[in-house]
């Protein structure tokens, strides 16, 4: 069976969105320091994981070799590294001949490579669909998944087939996330090629919710907070978005170069407690009029998150109704708005509040008892 690591949805951070194919161990060594310094690692981040590019060949007898000018130290020195941090460590790979980089791919050396990763100290996978050619995504993912068991250590998979063979019916068996759309770019909305802006993600999640639970997460991908193409308050409804998805959080930014707002943004703890609760249950768009939506997520112990979300130009005035979360209006509940930290007791039947252009209020509902 599946080993039991993602109980809750892993966090960490990823090198791919800030810093594509540009990745050394020293690169690396800073994001890790960056991690335990900067307040991330008491907030929950964990995992450091390199994505695509530092790998370069295979060695005579097939061992996938790092990039030697880029990681001289070698892999394990590094893992070593992040491990001497608290914090864990991951690697990315691909089912195919190839990885979407071109460097080489997994095909043929699952059992090889899960080896290695284990004698290196790896604890993450991310699992890539380039050149692929007809292989059937299941029965590759499936490979892996056995390899990684039978290596000796504990390795989650990440699933990275971008929802091209319905991975929420067969991903929650072999894997511990898995990607549900194509890549994300660091923008409020649009589509260039295989990549779509925040919001063209966040509308693909609508349908998926019900695949998502303790120790199988859907991927919405990676965060782009603080990379710089959304305004702070689109950032905000990034997170608390993705919170509500009971999406992975994986940093997508220089953690060693954050301003203020990137930080107070990543380690919102209450956003942060949504996305990790333990129920496990993700959210949904319970109501959709124009620009304006509410999305929902019960949370354990009876307890609520809401998000009004307004896509609109204008600032709105927006209403949660005690019958999106199933109450009676006479219901009393304190009601806590998870950015400004403002509480508000003993409501009853409904919370108002005003929500920004591009913006959200994201609340936590706890009924009297
Ligand atoms: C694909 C994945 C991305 C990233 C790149 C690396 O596009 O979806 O997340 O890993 O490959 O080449």
């Amino acid at each position: 069976p599946k080993p039991d690591l993602a109980p809750t949805p892993p966090m960490g951070w990823n090198s791919w969105n800030k810093f594509k194919c540009d990745v050394s161990e020293a690169l690396i060594r800073k994001q890790a320091d960056a991690m335990a310094e900067s307040g991330m690692r008491d907030a929950g981040y964990q995992y450091i994981v390199i994505d695509d590019c530092w790998q370069k060949s295979r060695d005579a007898d097939g061992n996938i070799q790092a990039d030697p000018e880029r990681f001289p130290s070698g892999i394990k020195a590094l893992a070593d590294y992040v491990h001497g941090k608290g914090l864990k460590f991951g690697l990315y790979s691909d089912a195919g001949s190839l990885t979407c980089g071109g460097r080489p791919g997994s095909a043929g050396h699952e059992f090889q490579d899960a080896r290695q990763y284990a004698r290196w100290g790896v604890d993450y996978l991310k699992y890539d669909w380039c050149h692929t050619g007809p292989r059937n995504a299941e029965a590759a993912y499936t490979i892996m998944a056995k390899a990684l068991r039978e290596s000796g250590r504990d390795i989650v998979l990440s699933i990275c087939e971008w929802g091209t063979d319905h991975p929420e019916r067969w991903g929650p068996t072999v894997g511990h996330l898995w990607r549900t759309t194509g890549d994300i770019y660091d923008a409020w909305e649009g589509q260039k090629d295989w990549s779509m802006g925040m919001t063209n993600i966040l509308d693909l999640q609508v349908e998926r919710a019900a695949a998502a639970g303790p120790n199988g997460w859907n991927d919405p991908d990676m965060l782009e907070i603080g990379n710089g193409g959304m305004t702070v308050t689109e950032y905000e409804s990034h997170f608390s978005l993705w919170a509500m998805l009971a999406a992975p959080l994986i940093a997508g930014n220089d953690m060693s170069k954050m301003d203020a707002d990137t930080v107070r943004i990543l380690t919102n703890k209450d956003v942060i407690a949504v996305d990790q609760d333990p129920l496990g249950k993700q959210g949904r768009r319970v109501l959709r009029q124009g620009d304006l939506e509410v999305w929902v997520r019960p949370l354990q112990a009876g307890e609520f998150a809401a998000v009004l979300f307004n896509r609109g130009k204008a600032a709105a005035d927006m209403t949660l109704n005690w019958d999106r979360l199933g109450l009676p209006a006479t219901q009393k509940a304190d009601v806590k708005d998870l950015w400004s930290k403002k509480v508000a007791k003993n409501v009853s039947g409904s919370y108002g509040a005003k929500v920004a252009s591009h913006g959200v209020v994201m609340v936590r509902v706890t009924p009297a008892r």
